[in-house]
């Protein structure tokens, strides 16, 4: 199933057996993202954002249909090679930050790196200076804003290049003004770093900053 494609699901299902009762949290999603293309993924409460967001980090796979991303078939692909594709492919963004609390911004920011076995200072040093942070780079997460937390979180998003970007209601816990900022910043940064970008909301508005929105219903596509 190879494609140009970052993301490829098709038919995905992603059902959870309690008992005797099935829990259809994805019920058979078809979706493509191109590369660097943004998508607003918009649903009510419980609609399984979250659970098609896992899916497409690699976090979770699914119990039927394919999902495909950054060239891996995540239903047959071994733990490691699962591994490899959050640490290289995948940025993430959370509502709730977090950020690691005995880590400084500027160790926040490169830990994906470390993560890998690999160092790079400048390019740590420029995302801090793109979010507006090199002044806080020393600032544990105690010691930072929301808004600041936040954009801490996109610098460590970004930081390693990921073809794809997955945020998950990144400004759910700010306030209006503030989650503005920060996501007319992570649309730049995603434009800039030429990432797809998948942005779970239930905020219309939100999903403004995008190319496209598609909307989740009972774990369904509404076309
Ligand atoms: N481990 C699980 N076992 C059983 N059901 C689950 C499990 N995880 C999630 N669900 C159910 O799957 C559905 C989708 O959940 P999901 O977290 O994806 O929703 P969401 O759209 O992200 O909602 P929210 O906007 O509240 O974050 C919900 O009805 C939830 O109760
Ligand atoms: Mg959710």
């Amino acid at each position: 199933m190879s494609s140009g494609n970052v993301v490829t699901l098709v038919d995905a299902c992603r059902h959870y057996q309690r008992g005797e009762e099935v829990v259809r949290a994805l019920d058979g999603v078809s979706l493509e993202i191109a590369a660097g293309e943004a998508i607003a993924l918009v649903g009510a409460s419980g609609s399984g954002k979250s659970t098609l967001l896992n899916l497409v980090s690699a976090v979770d796979r699914p119990t039927s249909g394919r999902v495909e991303v950054c060239g891996v078939e995540l239903a047959t692909a071994p733990e490691d090679e699962l591994l490899g594709l959050r640490r290289r492919c995948i940025g993430l963004v959370f509502q709730a930050f977090h950020l690691v609390p005995h880590l400084t911004a500027e160790e926040n920011v490169a830990l994906p790196l470390a993560l890998d076995g690999r160092s790079d200072p400048d390019r740590v040093a420029e995302l801090l200076r793109r979010v507006g942070l090199a002044h806080r780079r020393g600032h544990y997460p105690s010691e930072l804003s929301g808004g600041e937390q936040q954009r801490t979180a996109l610098a460590r998003a970004l930081v390693h290049r990921p073809r794809l970007l997955v945020a998950d209601e990144p400004t759910g816990n700010l306030d209006s003004h503030t989650g503005s900022a920060v996501l007319e910043l992570l649309a730049e940064l995603q434009r800039s770093e030429r990432a797809a970008l998948l942005l779970a909301t239930h905020d219309e508005s939100v999903a403004a900053a995008t190319d496209r929105i598609v909307h989740l219903h009972d774990g369904k596509l509404v076309r």
